[in-house]
């Protein structure tokens, strides 16, 4: 059984190296080949968890558009799947890399599995454009591994059969777990003896450039300077429009601290020491219930509700009053009053075996799947 696994951005390693390594360990031979969509956050996230690629497409261009991303992925990735000619192509989430390596996949005949399958806002422009990402995603794919009950749901409502959708858990949990159990060392010295209570905020939604970005800052800035005891921690994604933004409006503020992206143990790190997460990163809000942190959504709708019934994540939206508001409420509470209590809707950490279960169970699956 050959695996080809295609990704090229920081949550898609954090999801798929768990993946990798039990199927490596279960004796699967597994190819890795990455587009290189992020170049410096994929390499960071290669490195932490260790894993060399078989080939890089590096695609990454500065200010890249996602259309940009896609033809370079469409036009390269179809020798590399010739060469290795794989039993599965496997892809995560919704990236622009995962679509366009399930479209390159089908064109060649491959059969496609797709981990975290199934997540819906139902609005076509939020996320954006992950939200069509994943849908065209599921359309080519043949194989679903979805995270929770409500995501096989979704897709069973959408009519894919339901002896090709495997309920597994988020394989974030996985790596989460993993990385738990390694020390932490922090690169930044800001970082290393920080005193008092700590608000960890990432923002990099492209359907919040601009203006919901600025109002983010806004929230963030009236947030330290109306609490003494507070120390922002901001590591600043790559993307140039989200930078310029985060460092006209909060670079210089006191108690404020705009770090380069953080390795994977640095981040868990915080998560667990913040009192408060502001952020508007999917992987963020299924980590908040796993971790233990609860974390106010800057979305407006999110295709993670079970984060929310949990009662790990708040909804607010990009209004920086409403930000402002709802946060100000967090932090009147004494640490840990009123903190949610039940199990954890991603997952307990084994989805990656099941993953990989179902991979080896699937030969006869996947020869009906691509009519050979
Ligand atoms: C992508 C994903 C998004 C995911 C996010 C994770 C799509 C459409 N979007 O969005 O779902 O939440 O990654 O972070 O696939 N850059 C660098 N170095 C890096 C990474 C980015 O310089 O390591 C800069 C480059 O100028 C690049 C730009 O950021 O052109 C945008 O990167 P891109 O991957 O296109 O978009 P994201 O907004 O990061
Ligand atoms: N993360 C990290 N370092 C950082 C910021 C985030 O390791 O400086 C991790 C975070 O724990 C989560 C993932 O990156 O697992 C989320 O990535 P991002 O927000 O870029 O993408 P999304 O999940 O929104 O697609």
């Amino acid at each position: 059984m050959r695996i080809l696994t295609v990704f090229g951005t920081r949550p898609e390693v954090i999801k798929l190296a768990p993946v990798i390594q039990a199927a490596n360990e279960r004796g699967l031979e597994v190819n890795v080949c990455v587009s290189g969509q992020h170049r410096d956050m994929l390499d960071q996230m290669l490195a932490d968890f260790g894993i060399t690629p078989d080939y890089d497409l590096d695609v990454m261009q500065e200010n890249q558009s996602p259309l940009e991303v896609a033809a370079r992925i469409l036009e390269q990735l179809a020798p590399v799947i010739a060469t290795t000619r794989p039993d599965w192509l496997l892809v995560q989430g919704d990236t622009t890399t995962a679509f366009a390596a399930a479209w390159v996949s089908f064109h060649q005949r491959t059969a496609v599995a797709h981990v975290e399958a199934g997540l819906r806002t139902q609005d076509k422009f939020r996320p954006f454009p992950e939200e069509m990402n994943r849908r065209l995603t599921g359309v080519l794919s043949d194989i679903h591994f979805a995270p929770t009950e409500r995501a096989r749901e979704n897709l069973l409502k959408e009519g894919v059969p339901a002896e090709r959708v495997f309920l597994t858990g988020n394989t974030v949990v996985d790596a989460l777990l993993s990385i738990l159990r390694r020390a932490v060392v922090f690169s930044d010295s800001r970082l290393a003896g920080l005193a008092g209570r700590v608000l960890l905020v990432t923002a990099h939604r492209r359907e919040s450039f601009g203006p919901p970005l600025q109002e983010i800052c806004r929230a963030v800035r009236e947030l330290v300077q109306t609490h003494p005891d507070i120390t922002v921690v901001f590591p600043v994604h790559l993307n140039p429009s989200v930078r310029k933004t985060v460092f006209d409006l909060l670079d210089g503020q006191p108690r404020t601290v705009l770090t380069d992206p953080l390795s994977y143990p640095e981040f868990v790190h915080l998560m667990k020491r913040a009192e408060l997460i502001l952020s508007d990163s999917g992987g963020v809000q299924e980590e908040a219930p796993s971790i233990g942190t609860p974390v106010l959504v800057l979305r407006e709708v999110t295709e993670r509700p079970e984060a929310v019934e949990s009662g790990w994540a708040q909804l607010v939206g990009t209004s920086r009053e409403a930000i402002v508001t709802s946060a100000r409420q967090w932090l009147a509470r004494r640490r840990g009053d009123g903190l949610p209590v039940g199990p954890n809707p991603f997952g307990d950490g084994r989805a990656s075996q099941r993953i990989v279960d179902v991979l080896l169970a699937s030969s006869r699956e996947r020869a009906w799947t691509i009519g050979r």
